[in-house]
């Protein structure tokens, strides 16, 4: 999962079962509590396609992405009828430009992402093996300014029970990686026994969880 060829692989056959067909609503309900303002950046790690980077340009006039997948950005300009200004960028990388977006194709790791204000990931973290998080975590640091803020959507879950992606990244880890912030749980959603991703995976228990960190 590590591999980019997994992940071009999931876009290559439409196997994006993590894409949701509306803004995610904990987007919605939790996004305040970072205390944005329009002139606040924005960095979403990892998009996708997501139709909730289209929220958060409605929102604020500065919003940068990075997605590995080619497909993925292509799709997301095109299903929005956008017209990027797309253009090379440091020689690993495409920006796509439309508005108050701009979308990078290729490695996160690598990517000229100018510091924000606020980060938002959402199956960003959760995507990412165990071996793979604290790096993901350090170069996420690098990209918030000081005063700034990460809301954060995550799992809980037995790790033992279920091959990831999604992975199972639980309360104390997040306080592990970011034990120099203020970590504030906002919301924890246990899965009942008839939840379908408890039920199809045979889970003995599902949460997702919301997280706001503050620098
Ligand atoms: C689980 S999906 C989540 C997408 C989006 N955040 C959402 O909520 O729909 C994880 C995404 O990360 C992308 N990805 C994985 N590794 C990456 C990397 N090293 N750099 C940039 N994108 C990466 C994958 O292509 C995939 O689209």
């Amino acid at each position: 999962m590590n591999d980019p060829e997994f992940w071009h692989n999931k876009w290559a056959s439409n196997q994006i079962g993590f894409h949701l067909d509306d803004v995610n609503p904990l987007l919605i309900q939790y996004w305040p509590m970072t205390n944005p303002s329009s002139s606040d950046s924005v960095f979403v790690p990892l998009c996708g396609k997501s139709e909730d980077l289209v929220w958060l340009a409605t929102k604020h006039q500065d919003v940068q992405g990075v997605e590995l997948s080619n497909i993925a950005v292509r799709a997301f300009f095109a299903e929005h009828f956008y017209t990027p200004m797309v253009m090379p960028v440091g020689g690993q990388h495409e920006l796509f430009q439309f508005d108050e977006l701009s979308i990078y194709i290729g490695d996160y790791f690598t990517a000229p992402i100018k510091p924000v204000d606020i980060i938002y990931d959402r199956a960003a973290l959760i995507a990412l093996p165990e071996t793979m998080r604290d790096e993901y975590v350090a170069c996420l640091k690098t990209r918030l300014k000081s005063g700034g803020r990460i809301l954060l959507v995550s799992l809980d879950y037995p790790q033992e029970e279920m091959v990831g992606p999604p992975f199972s990244v639980p309360e104390q880890e997040v306080l592990r990686h970011f034990s120099e912030f203020k970590v504030t749980k906002l919301y924890r959603d246990e899965a009942g026994d008839n939840h379908p991703k408890r039920a199809q995976k045979g889970l003995s228990r599902f949460a997702e969880e919301v997280f706001l960190i503050e620098s």
